[in-house]
């Protein structure tokens, strides 16, 4: 049975995705790289540094551990500007019915976003207390698609993986939570999403009759 279901943040519960791109793409403007929504795809669900590595490596750009913490720490202070303007508002339609739903049967409800500012944004939209448990991008080694963070999610709700469903809009936030061991809800384009179980257009969407279809 479904036991829980896990959020990835950006993307999936506000789209502060299009923050992050917004920010990586003015970096990388900076930088002379001219970041398509396509290459973005790459950086959805993996962390600072990596992303600004993956955007170094478009562009075969080689820069200096002390350039790369400049360049990371400009991106976000970008990123917390458009973040602090945000209002709970900005959730995604259906996003706060569909945890209340998932509660009411029972099931936990856990946020695993690989953001350090993961925290700021559920503050800001006033979510906070919806979480049986939160793990942050503080709280990890490993970026997606590695499990880690899917399964410390699991371990902070007292769930074993099998039990747990996924909601994630990044390719590498698929793959982690398959290889957690987890089912997963790709949210966006069944065409980069085709690893998941089962794909939807936008959070909201998702009626919870179809966890059934996630039982074993
Ligand atoms: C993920 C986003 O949730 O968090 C990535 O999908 C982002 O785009 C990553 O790079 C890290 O976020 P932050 O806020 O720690 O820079
Ligand atoms: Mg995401």
């Amino acid at each position: 049975p479904v036991k829980a279901v896990i959020f990835d943040l950006d993307g999936v519960i506000v789209d502060t995705a299009h923050y992050h791109f917004l920010a990586w793409k003015r970096l990388a403007k900076e930088l002379g790289v001219d970041l398509t929504e396509q290459q973005n795809e790459r950086l959805k669900g993996v962390s600072r540094m990596r992303s600004l590595e993956i955007i170094l490596s478009l562009g075969g750009i080689t820069l200096s551990d002390h350039e790369k913490e400049k360049m990371a720490n400009r991106k976000n202070s970008w990123f917390v500007d458009y973040v602090e303007r945000m209002a709970p508002e900005e959730i995604f339609p259906g996003v706060k019915q569909l945890i209340h739903e998932l509660k009411g049967k029972g099931i936990k409800i856990g946020l695993a976003s690989a953001s350090k500012n993961a925290k700021t944004v559920i503050q800001l939209l006033h979510i906070q207390n919806e979480f049986d448990a939160v793990v942050d991008g503080t709280m990890i080694t490993h970026s997606k698609p590695h499990p880690e963070i899917f399964l410390l999610a699991a371990h902070k709700l007292g769930v074993e993986p099998k039990d747990c469903v996924v909601f994630e809009d990044a390719e590498a936030g698929v793959e982690a939570a398959l290889a957690a061991g987890m089912k997963c809800v790709g949210v966006g384009s069944s065409e980069q999403l085709h690893k998941a179980n089962k794909v939807i257009s936008k959070t909201g969407e998702f009626k919870i009759s179809a966890l059934e279809e996630f039982q074993v």
